[in-house]
């Protein structure tokens, strides 16, 4: 036997009793005649006693362990008289009276301790002993926890979790394909699923009424802390529903895991916003709105007075900052600085400032009179005391640069706490997005998204108008989960393809396989997923999905401990048809 309890699991109320404990040397502390080793599982730590006087040879064999050595210590529980209240075990120690060292560990390369000494690149090569820290360790129980209850109530729902293949074709979610090469078929390729959407719309058609998975899901695209090449998505679909009956299921789901795993009580339905409003109010479609600070458009009411800057614009916008009309110059440049970085993008930043006297002060007294500051003022219902920000340029790129500079604001402030949830339903998408670069339209969502059904008249002269029946359930700003209403209808699912520039030929050959599924009585349909990464860092509190995915990816797409992606050997490339040809790398800027 290796154990009789776990090295979590001893209480005061165990003293007296014999024990076998098997587990990693954490520490070791050596006190004159005693030594105190520090065994830990991963349910806990416990204190081995070591004493030279009752056994020498023993106290010798302790001395010798090295940090993360495997060993299983035979003893009584005793009482402890130096009590430590920080850990669960901490009133008790074991007097050991056996101890064998099951195996040796060379010193590792970081410590394993809550607070490490190691940065994050050796920590992600050494994964597996990052994993055995209590922080990591903890994420991955949350994962277990949250998928856990994700299934129960998924299965109470009447849903089926269903696999579906990974070496597929390529899936329309409009990222980059990871490619597989096939062996047996010659100079052709699967490619690994973006997601199981048309597998899932199969499944509709196939009877399982009400579908689900954890599903793996790959795409090529540039990576961020929200991002990885690889990540998990909860995917599910439903027959014969509308919007409404998705919402109902789903924010369902939502409420029992925040009840279950962080006991909080929704007892409203979460509200919901309009794209077009997430767009103007907040300049981005997954708001955070834990906070207000909401855009306001001021193009009207700031033009004509001989400011070339926002005379010369299509939108000039701001936010009203409470309480922050005493920021100092040095502060004002560096939000300045921070809007005009190339991510944000701003050409500049004005300002007011709404003095406690009535007065104002602003970076444009030149072109604006008082009276004039005072009504852009009152369009933001401005307090004395508070400060205005405002950005102009084109009307997209500068509600971004506003959504920058109000989150920015609100961390600042402190009104982005992480143990404070408001969740959104963003609903009324634009069916398709117009794309400046190719002149054409793509599909926001993806092509298999159906129209609004009051907005169907407006496909062929004003398409950019169509509203999808498609929605994204928006946290704190992040965007957990998205999903539509699908077409079951194969003339408007011709009339889409045709209207996102799919000959009949591109589409038969891409997704020929659910066109023609759809000939065979394909029911009304709709779904959702949601990406189990973002969900549990939510839950988690963290900065990066990476922190809970056991064996994640760095920034580069590389498993930095695998060392993958690696080059093959010249049979294997021979075998599959495959010759390597890199062409050298243009240098940037050239
Ligand atoms: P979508 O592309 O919006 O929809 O993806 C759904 C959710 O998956 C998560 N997600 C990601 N998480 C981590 N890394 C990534 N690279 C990544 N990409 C997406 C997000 C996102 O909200 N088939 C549709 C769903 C449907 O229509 O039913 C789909 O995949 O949380």
């Amino acid at each position: 036997m290796f154990r009789i309890h776990t090295c979590g699991e001893l209480r005061i109320a165990n003293a007296g009793q014999h024990t076998i404990l098997s587990g990693w040397v954490q520490r070791t502390r050596k006190m004159g005649g005693m030594t105190f080793v520090d065994i830990r599982d991963r349910y806990g730590i416990t204190q081995l006693v070591f004493n030279q006087d009752v056994n020498a040879g023993l106290w010798e064999q302790a001395n010798k362990l090295g940090r993360e050595f495997v060993i299983q210590a035979t003893g009584e529980v005793a009482e402890r008289i130096n009590k430590n209240r920080n850990i669960e075990t901490g009133e008790i120690e074991i007097l050991v009276s056996a101890l064998q060292v099951l195996n040796e560990s060379k010193t590792p390369p970081f410590t394993i301790e809550d607070n490490t000494d190691g940065g994050d690149d050796i920590r992600m090569k050494y994964r597996y002993l990052d994993l055995r820290r209590n922080n990591v360790r903890e994420n991955l129980e949350l994962r277990h926890r949250i998928t856990f209850e994700i299934r129960r109530y998924l299965d109470q729902m009447n849903f089926l979790e269903v696999e579906t293949p990974i070496l597929i074709g390529s899936t329309p979610e409009g990222a980059r394909d990871f490619v597989v090469p096939s062996r047996m078929n010659p100079g052709e390729f699967y490619a690994l699923p973006q997601s199981p959407q048309l597998f899932k719309q199969l499944l509709m058609v196939s009877g399982f009424d009400r579908y689900f998975q954890i599903a793996k899901c790959f795409r090529d695209e540039d990576l961020r802390a929200d991002r990885q090449p690889e990540f998990t998505q909860i995917d599910c679909e439903m027959s014969f529903v509308e919007q409404e009956d998705v919402l109902v299921i789903f924010e369902g789901m939502m409420k029992q895991l925040f009840k279950f795993i962080k006991n909080i009580d929704f007892d409203n339905p979460f509200p919901r916003m309009t794209w077009h409003d997430a767009m103007k109010y907040y300049g981005s479609d997954k708001p955070d709105i834990r906070f207000d600070m909401k855009l306001v458009e001021l193009k009207e009411a700031v033009s004509g007075h001989d400011f070339v800057v926002f005379d010369s614009v299509p939108y000039v916008g701001g936010i009203c900052v409470g309480g922050c009309a005493g920021y100092t110059r040095k502060q004002l440049d560096e939000l300045t600085d921070f809007v005009k970085r190339p991510q944000i993008g701003a050409k500049g930043l004005v300002y007011i400032r709404c003095e406690a006297d009535g007065t104002f002060k602003s970076s444009v007294d030149k072109f604006y009179s008082t009276d004039d500051l005072k009504a852009i003022a009152a369009k933001f219902n401005a307090q004395s005391g508070d400060l205005i920000l405002l950005l102009a340029g084109n009307k997209i790129k500068t509600q971004k640069a506003l959504c920058e500079l109000r989150l920015e604001m609100g961390a600042r402030l402190g009104f982005r706490e992480k143990n404070v949830f408001a969740p959104l339903w963003v609903i009324d998408f634009p069916l398709f997005e117009w794309d400046d670069e190719t002149q054409r339209y793509y599909a926001t969502h993806h092509p298999f998204t159906s129209p609004n059904p009051d907005d169907i008249h407006l496909l062929d002269t004003d398409s950019g108008k169509v509203r999808a029946t498609a929605y994204d359930m928006v946290i704190n700003g992040i965007e957990l989960g998205g999903g539509s209403i699908r077409i079951h209808d194969s003339q408007l699912q011709n009339k889409m393809f045709e209207l996102l520039g799919f000959t009949l030929e591109k589409a038969q050959a891409q997704f020929g396989f659910l066109m023609n599924a759809f000939q065979y009585g394909a029911p009304p349909h709709g779904g959702l997923a949601f990406g189990l990464d973002r969900l549990v860092s939510l839950f988690a509190g963290l900065d990066s999905i990476r922190d809970c995915i056991a064996f994640p990816k760095n920034n580069s797409g590389r498993d930095v401990m695998a060392n993958a992606p690696s080059k093959i050997d010249q049979s294997q490339l021979d075998e599959l048809n495959l010759v390597i040809d890199i062409k050298p790398q243009t240098p940037k800027g050239a």
